[in-house]
């Protein structure tokens, strides 16, 4: 029996090691990212580890691209797992004092409005199926309102809460709803912020506890487990305290190169 999964953001980092744990004889995997050269590349990878791979070179803000790709693909090959992983983080720049306007509205077109275009075109038909999968990626970051990156907790704490109400509609109807809210994983994005990363992990543990939690079908899969629990406390404490103990907590975020 084959089995088909969707992955944004394939060309790197987090996406790129769930393409690679994903990749295996049986898996049609549908790879999303807009950079040609990597894209082909993570394809050709998978495609030696037996996958049969359909890539698209797609922005996933890109609402009527990704509504085409995705109805296609799962005419073809009808879609058991959807990874909405593709985003990017913006914060205070070294130097600066408040993360550019532009790339904060970029950024919450990208990590919002494209975790919808990625999610929303396969839901009608998981729910005609009466079966299927979705996973969102969120990130520790919406647990808690973090000074250097508002854009960033915001758009993770809207996709957090996206994911959870499309859990709870849609249990009965045999679709299961995940939201995934990692610490820091050591990727391209992770390199960019200056400052205090604790408890940093690789990618390919961080692929792994995303595919075990997945199997598991847990509501929110949260890594690495003492760093989630710390950072949610933190986020529900009243806000003089909250700041107070953050205070040591900033950092700064390099420019995209
Ligand atoms: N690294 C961490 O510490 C960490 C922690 C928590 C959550 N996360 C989340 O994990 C996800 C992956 O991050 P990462 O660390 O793997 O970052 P990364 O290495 O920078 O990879 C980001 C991926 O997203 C894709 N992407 C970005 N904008 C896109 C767009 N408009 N359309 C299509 N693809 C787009 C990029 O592909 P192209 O450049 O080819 O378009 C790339 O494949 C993100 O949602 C991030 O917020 C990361």
């Amino acid at each position: 029996m084959t089995r088909t999964v969707v992955i944004s953001g394939a060309t790197s980092g987090v996406g790129q090691a769930l393409a690679q744990r994903y990749a295996a004889p049986g898996t049609v995997l549908g790879l999303i990212g807009r950079d040609v050269e990597r894209l082909r590349r993570v394809a050709a990878d998978a495609r030696q580890r037996g996958a049969t791979v359909v890539t698209a070179a797609i922005d996933v803000c890109d609402r009527a691209a990704m509504y085409a790709w995705s109805r296609q693909l799962d005419r073809d090959h009808p879609i058991d797992l959807v990874i909405a992983n593709a985003g990017v983080m913006e914060g205070t720049p070294p130097g600066g004092v408040i993360e550019p306007a532009n790339a904060a509205y970029d950024l919450m077109r990208t990590n919002v409005l494209g975790v919808m275009n990625t999610v929303q075109p396969v839901l009608d038909a998981m729910v005609a199926r009466g079966r299927g999968q979705v996973a969102i990626m969120s990130s520790i970051a919406a647990f808690i309102p973090l000074a250097d990156s508002p854009s960033y907790c915001a758009s993770k704490s809207a996709v957090l809460s996206y994911g959870l109400s499309l859990r709870a509609l849609l249990a009965r109807r045999g679709i299961r709803v995940s939201v995934i809210c990692p610490g820091y994983i050591e990727t391209p994005m992770m390199l960019r912020e200056n400052g205090p990363k604790p408890f940093k992990m690789s990618v390919e543990r961080a692929a792994n506890l995303i595919a075990t939690g997945l199997e598991r079908d847990r509501a929110v899969i949260s890594f690495p487990a003492f760093f989630a629990w710390m950072t949610w406390l933190n986020g529900i404490l009243p806000d003089c305290l909250r700041r107070q103990l953050s205070r040591s907590f900033r950092f700064t975020v390099s420019p995209r190169g």
